[in-house]
């Protein structure tokens, strides 16, 4: 039987891939930086049979139209011609985390898809492959395929882009504290934010950056350097916001509450809570801390007027088949 379950985790960008150089295949423009969240999971099942006559994608219980199902079609064709096989596929996807929560499932939902279809198929494959495979689904799913901290190389072409394990993630005791404060489903996906990027003045400035970043992030997770760490990702998420906000046409992310808890914070850092900031292409805070700080700082990310939820994640293995 051709078929396979996977699971797979998102995760969170210190340092972001925002801008494709590439747009049919994925490819950034800088390299990135990621830690794999343990409570916010995808599990996937992919099975091939002749007895399918049409790709049918299931998430959460519901089927997609065929619109909403081509990015997973198109992945399914990319499995197939490794295979040489022409077979329909049903896929049946479920995630650990609401999905109305805000939380973006591509990265664990592609890497997911990819692993449980190339092992379905019996396509024998390397780590760095699949993590090619799955960045075709979307960009930031490489990152989710290797364990814990990762860093995506952003590579010349297909097969030389993809992520790598800088760290397990027992290696630092870090903790993701996801702040859901809104649960609309999202006006610009990030699709639309890579699309315009390159129209903001502001986007050669970050690239310009990013050498000194990446190697301040690489720093801290060598170093166990909380301070480095957050500041160093606070000025890329805030850098990322601002290319939206000057694109053309102005892509704006955060609502009310996720400037006052930005403002917030740094009253906590000063009161000794050190918690830091970042923020994907949505409203949601994810809250970098460390464990031994993480009850007091969700509960008063909990209490605070405007969240909806939190979600706590410690740093997560990548993709596995189940
Ligand atoms: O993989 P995509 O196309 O959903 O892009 C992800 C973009 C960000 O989440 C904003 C940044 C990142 O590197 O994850």
């Amino acid at each position: 039987m051709l078929k396979a379950t996977a699971i797979a985790p998102a995760n969170i960008a210190f340092i972001k891939y925002w801008g494709q150089k590439d747009k049919d295949i994925n490819l950034p423009f800088n390299n990135s930086i990621s830690m794999n969240l343990d409570k916010c999971l995808t599990t996937t099942t992919v099975e091939f049979s002749k007895d399918i006559t049409k790709d049918v994608v299931m998430v959460n219980n519901k089927t997609l139209s065929d619109n909403d199902s081509l990015r997973v079609i198109k992945q399914l064709d990319t499995l197939r011609k490794l295979d040489k096989i022409n077979f329909k596929a049903q896929v049946v996807s479920i995630n650990s985390f609401p999905s109305d929560a805000g939380i973006a499932s591509s990265a664990s939902s592609f890497a997911a898809l990819a692993l449980a279809g190339a092992k379905a198929l019996g396509v024998k494959i390397k780590i760095n492959e699949l993590s090619c495979l799955a960045r075709l689904g979307s960009g930031s799913a490489c990152r989710s395929i290797p364990d814990g901290f990762g860093e995506w190389h952003k590579g010349k072409n297909h097969t030389s882009s993809y992520a790598r394990s800088l760290y397990r993630p027992d290696w630092w005791d870090l903790t993701d504290i996801v702040v859901i404060v809104s649960n609309e489903k999202k006006k610009y996906s990030s699709l639309s934010g890579h699309a315009s990027a390159e129209s903001s003045p502001y986007f050669i400035n970050r690239l310009k950056q990013l050498p000194r970043r990446i190697s301040q992030v690489k720093k801290a997770l060598k170093e166990k350097n909380l301070p480095l760490l957050g500041e160093t990702i606070e000025e890329e998420a805030i850098d990322l916001h601002v290319i939206a906000m000057t694109s053309k046409p102005p892509i704006f992310y955060w609502n009310g509450t996720t400037m006052e808890i930005i403002k917030q914070l740094k009253n906590w850092r000063s009161s000794g809570l050190l918690a830091y900031f970042t923020i994907d292409a949505g409203p949601n805070l994810h809250i970098i801390c460390e464990q031994k700080q993480e009850k007091i700082i969700n509960k008063k990310l909990k209490d605070f007027p405007g969240v909806i939820k939190t979600i706590i994640n410690h740093p997560g293995k990548g993709a596995r088949i189940i």
